[in-house]
Formats: C-alpha cells, structure tokens, sequence
C-alpha cells in the first residue's frame, strides 16, 4: 500500500504551522496514520541545517549566496524523505509536510532570480523524483503575512529580503500553481484562521 503525500507551501505568515495540526488532526479523525513534518528540518541533520539557514543577525555577516542556500535546503530534503517521508509513504501512512520542493522554486527560483530548471534538476536529485499528490498553496499578500510576524521571530528571509523579493515569492507561487491545477489547491490565507482551516481541512480529505 501507498500512502499520500501532502504539503503546505506559501509565503511568510501563512499559516502553515497552525494549518497543518488542524489538517493533521482531521486526517487522524479519519482513521488515518499520519506522519507530520516540516523544512527545512524534520530530522536530526535538517533541524541542524535548519539552524543555519534560518539564523540572522550578525551585522558583519555577509549574504548567503542563493545557490549555497538551494545545495543545504536539499540537503535537508534529501535527508527527510530518505529518513521519514518515503519510508513513511512506503507504510501507507500519510505525509504532511510544511514546505518542500515548491519553496525552492518560489524563493530560490521566483524570489532569488536562480534558473527554474536548474533548481528542478537538484530537488530531483534529492528526492529521487517525489512529487506530492496534493499541494495546499496557502496564499497572502506579503504586506498581510510579514506583519504578523513579530521582530525577534523573524527569520533570515523574513528580516534581510525586502518586500519586492517577498512579492516575487507570492507571484512565483502562484504561478507554479497556476502551471500544475491537478496538483494544487490555493487557499486565501489572508482571512482569519478559523475561516482557513475548514477549507484546509477540505481540501486534504479530499484526496482520501
Ligand atoms: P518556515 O518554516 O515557514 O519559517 P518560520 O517557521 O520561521 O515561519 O520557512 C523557513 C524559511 O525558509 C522561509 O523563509 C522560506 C525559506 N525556504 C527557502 O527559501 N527555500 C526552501 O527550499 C525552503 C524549504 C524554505
């Protein structure tokens, strides 16, 4: 048996940590054995590359060169379906998963101006071609999304790239969805959580 494949993508302020548990906890009302996971992270060597990517705040420090930030985000890729996702798949549970290969191609690829198919040629490598069966684009204005997050919890793209960069992101989203309708759900994220949720519930039932 094989299990399915959910991920969670959208821009900064989304939602998706809060959205997943809600989604989470309806697929195992459902019945089903569910596995839940982020990037990056999700395993001992991506919390670690995780840590790196995402810390800040050293004045001196200089910026991280886009394509050293696409070699360690599928680092930590390769690491977690190796070790949890596909594993996970191969039980026939289910795989929720908070970002994946979509948020290289938008923030790498859209934001950071690196070659699309360049970037699909490395998340390949690193997940041995896995694709998601269902892929809920949660969608907010970056002027809506960086707002909520306060100053101290801000991470390295939250803090260092500027609202252009972020708009690239949320456009590139959009259009990866727009290129694949079969594959994706965009959810208006924008609205209150409680108004999101059922519709993120929905929307991962929906493949069962
Ligand atoms: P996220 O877990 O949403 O951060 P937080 O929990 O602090 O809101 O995402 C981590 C950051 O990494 C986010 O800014 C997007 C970025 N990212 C990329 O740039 N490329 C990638 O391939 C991935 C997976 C994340």
């Amino acid at each position: 048996m094989q299990g399915r494949f959910i991920t969670l993508e959208g821009p900064e302020g989304a939602g998706k940590t809060v959205l997943a548990k809600r989604l989470v906890a309806a697929l195992e009302r459902a019945g089903h054995s569910v596995v839940s996971t982020r990037e990056p992270g999700g395993t001992r060597l991506g919390e670690r590359l995780r840590a790196i990517l995402l810390e800040h705040g050293e004045e001196a420090a200089p910026p991280v060169v886009p394509t050293a930030d696409v070699l360690l985000f599928n680092a930590a890729r390769a690491q977690l379906v190796g070790e949890v996702i596909r594993p996970a798949l191969e039980r026939g549970d289910m795989v929720v998963c908070a970002r994946f290969t979509d948020s290289t191609l938008a923030y790498q690829g859209y934001g950071a101006g690196l070659p699309l198919n360049a970037l699909r040629a490395v998340a390949d490598v690193a997940t041995g071609g896995l694709a998601p069966d269902l892929t809920i684009l949660l969608d907010v204005p970056p002027e809506i999304g960086l707002g909520r997050k306060t100053g101290a919890g801000r991470n390295r793209f939250e803090a260092s790239f500027d609202l252009a960069f972020h708009q690239r992101v949320r456009a590139g989203f959009l259009a990866l969805a727009g290129a694949e309708p079969g594959r994706f759900r965009i959810i208006d994220s924008s609205r209150r959580i409680d108004a999101v949720g059922p519709e993120v519930v929905a929307a991962g039932l929906s493949i069962l």
